[in-house]
C-alpha cells in the first residue's frame, strides 16, 4: 500500500500569518495545500480567490489542490490553471456538462477532480471515469471548515473503490472535510489515498506532528 498524501486545507490557517501557514506546508510532510473557493451561491459561504491564490502560488512550494465550490466553474478554469492550480476539482453537482469540464482541465494542463456532495452518488461517475484523475468525496456539506464528518462516506467511499477498479480507472480517492486524527485509519482502510484536513492541522499546537501522524495512520499490512 502506498503511503497517504496529506492536503491540509488554508481555510483553517490563521490569516494574520500567511507566512507561518505556507512555512509549515513547505517544511512539513504535507504533499499539497488545499484551497477552497466559495462564491455564495453554491455554498452558503464566500472565502477567497485569485489574489490569495497568487500569493499561494508564490510563496507554497507544494502544489495546489484547487476546490472550486463555485457554480458554471467552467468560467474560471483557465485563471485558475495559470494560477498555479495543480488538480482542479469542480463539483459534479454545479456542471451540466462535466465530462467537458473535466476534459478542458485536463488541456490546461491540471489534474482534473470531480467532487461530490455527501447526497451524491459515487454510481453517477460510471460514464466519465477515463476523464478523472481524482474524485473528491465531501465528507461534510460544502461550505465551511470545522463541521462533524459524516459517517456514510466510509462506505461511500469503499463503494468508489469498486467503481474504479471495476472500470479500471487510476483515478485517486481524496476525502475533504471532519478528517481528523480519530477517522484517518478507517478512511485510509476504505480505500481514501489523499486526506484534506483543516482545522485538525491548523487547529493543533503542533501542526507538523499531526500531518505527521496522519501519514503514518495506514494500517500495517498484515504479515
Ligand atoms: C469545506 C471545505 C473543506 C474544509 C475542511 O467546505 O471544502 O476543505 O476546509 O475543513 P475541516 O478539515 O476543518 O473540516
Ligand atoms: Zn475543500
Amino acid at each position: 500500500m502506498s503511503q497517504p498524501q496529506i492536503a491540509p486545507s488554508l481555510l483553517a490557517a490563521d490569516f494574520l500569518h500567511l507566512d507561518k501557514a505556507f512555512d509549515l506546508i513547505n517544511q512539513s510532510e504535507a504533499d499539497a495545500l488545499h484551497f477552497d473557493v466559495m462564491d455564495g451561491e453554491f455554498v452558503p459561504n464566500i472565502s477567497f480567490g485569485f489574489p490569495l491564490l497568487k500569493v499561494a502560488h508564490e510563496h507554497c512550494q507544494k502544489p495546489l489542490d484547487v476546490h472550486l465550490m463555485i457554480n458554471q466553474p467552467d468560467r474560471y478554469l483557465e485563471p485558475f490553471a495559470k494560477g498555479g492550480a495543480s488538480t482542479i476539482h469542480v463539483h459534479y453537482e454545479a456542471c451540466p456538462h462535466l465530462h467537458r469540464t473535466l476534459t478542458r482541465i485536463r488541456e490546461l494542463g491540471c489534474r482534473a477532480g470531480v467532487a461530490l456532495n455527501p447526497h451524491t452518488p459515487v454510481s453517477l461517475l460510471e460514464d466519465v471515469l477515463e476523464v478523472i484523475d481524482v474524485v473528491l468525496i465531501m465528507s461534510v456539506n460544502p461550505g465551511f471548515g470545522g463541521q462533524s464528518f459524516i459517517p456514510q462516506t466510509l462506505p461511500k467511499i469503499a463503494k468508489l473503490k469498486q467503481l474504479l477498479l471495476a472500470g479500471q480507472s487510476s483515478a485517486q480517492i481524496e476525502v475533504d472535510g471532519g478528517v481528523g486524527l480519530d477517522n484517518a485509519r478507517s478512511l485510509l482502510n476504505a480505500g481514501a489515498d489523499i486526506l484534506v484536513a483543516g482545522s485538525a492541522v491548523f487547529g493543533a499546537s503542533d501542526p507538523a506532528a499531526v500531518i505527521r501522524q496522519l501519514k503514518a495512520s495506514q494500517q500495517p499490512a498484515m504479515a
